[in-house]
């Protein structure tokens, strides 16, 4: 055999070799116990902790912010959902990490923009927040309240937000055909609206909205009505100039 051909069987060989030594050392102990798969990894699977846990698994270590949660409109969200799931809860003995800047947080979900569903509340930053932390005036866990517990709508009447009441006017379509055009209804059943007072109109729809005031037809229209259209609505029939 010539000589240059001997070396190449030679590597060859040697090549195989370690091939062969390699598939033995690598291969871990329980591969093949099921099939071409690492057994041992269902368990190490399984016994992971979940790091998105539900919110009652925070209700024993902050029983306070659990509570105010549990009683707010922020509830269909979960408390990862803001205090930043990706960190391990576990790696941070259970602790969840405070976001600091709210101004970040709130726009991901609130801030207007032109796909947005109109049943998510929506703000328009330029104009909504003068500078400050969302969480100056909203509890972040119960957000239609102050930090100091007080309704965050009391704290609008303080120069808060501000009805718009061009905008008002355009909800008012869907109201004019029994309320009247000028506020003034069509007929002897139907209330009129114009210059009665604005707290007054904003209670009453927020009655049909709560279903505490029940009415078949107001029930649905006010349902209807996210907080900004009932404030901005009953700002527009408020400034109406009285009935004669
Ligand atoms: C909508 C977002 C949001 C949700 C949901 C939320 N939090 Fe918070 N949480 C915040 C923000 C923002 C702060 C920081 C408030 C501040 O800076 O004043 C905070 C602060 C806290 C604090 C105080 C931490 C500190 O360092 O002062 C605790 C404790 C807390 N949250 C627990 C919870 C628990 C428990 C849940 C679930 C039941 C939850 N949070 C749900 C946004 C949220
Ligand atoms: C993950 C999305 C999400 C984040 C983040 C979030 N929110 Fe909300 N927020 C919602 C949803 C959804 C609702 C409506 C809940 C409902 O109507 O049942 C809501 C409701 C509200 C409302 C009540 C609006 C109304 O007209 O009834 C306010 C105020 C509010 N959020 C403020 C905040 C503030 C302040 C922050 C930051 C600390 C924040 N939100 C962070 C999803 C979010
Ligand atoms: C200066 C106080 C103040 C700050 C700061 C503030 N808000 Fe508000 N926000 C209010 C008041 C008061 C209301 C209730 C009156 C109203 O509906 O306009 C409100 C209402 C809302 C609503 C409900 C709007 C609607 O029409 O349904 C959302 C959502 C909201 N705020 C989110 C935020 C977010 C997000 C931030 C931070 C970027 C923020 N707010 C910062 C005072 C504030
Ligand atoms: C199909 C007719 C109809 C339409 C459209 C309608 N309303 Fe009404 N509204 C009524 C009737 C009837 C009542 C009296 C219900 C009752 O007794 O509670 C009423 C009552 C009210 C009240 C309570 C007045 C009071 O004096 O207590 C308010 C506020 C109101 N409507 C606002 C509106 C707004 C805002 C719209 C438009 C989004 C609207 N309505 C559209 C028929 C209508």
């Amino acid at each position: 055999m010539p000589k240059h051909i001997k070396v190449l069987l030679m590597l060859l060989a040697l090549l195989a070799l370690a091939f062969a030594g390699g598939k033995w050392f690598f291969t871990p102990a329980s591969f093949w116990a099921y099939g071409h798969y690492r057994a041992a990894s269902v368990d190490e699977i399984a016994s992971a902790k979940p790091k998105f846990l539900e919110p009652a698994a925070f209700s024993a270590t902050y029983p306070k912010q659990y509570a105010t949660w549990s009683d707010g409109i922020h509830k269909v969200i979960k408390c990862q959902d803001c205090h930043l799931a990706q960190l391990d809860p576990q790696a941070t003995g259970g602790a969840l990490p405070t976001p600091r800047d709210s101004l970040k947080l709130c726009p991901i979900c609130h801030q207007r923009i032109a796909g947005r569903p109109a049943t998510q509340p929506q703000i328009d930053l330029a104009s909504h927040y003068r500078g400050q932390q969302c969480v100056s005036c909203h509890d972040p866990h119960s957000p239609l309240f102050s930090p100091a517990g007080k309704p965050i709508a009391l704290a609008a009447a303080a120069g808060g937000a501000h009805a718009d009441v061009a905008a008002g006017k355009t909800v008012s379509v869907r109201c004019v055909g029994c309320h009247g055009p000028a506020g003034v209804s069509v007929a002897p059943t139907f209330p009129n609206l114009a210059c009665q007072k604005e707290t007054y109109l904003v209670s009453a729809l927020n009655e049909y909205q709560a279903g505490t005031r029940t009415n078949p037809v107001m029930g649905g229209l006010a349902k209807a009505l996210n907080r900004s259209d009932v404030r901005n609505v009953a700002a527009y029939f408020a400034g109406l100039p009285c009935a004669k």
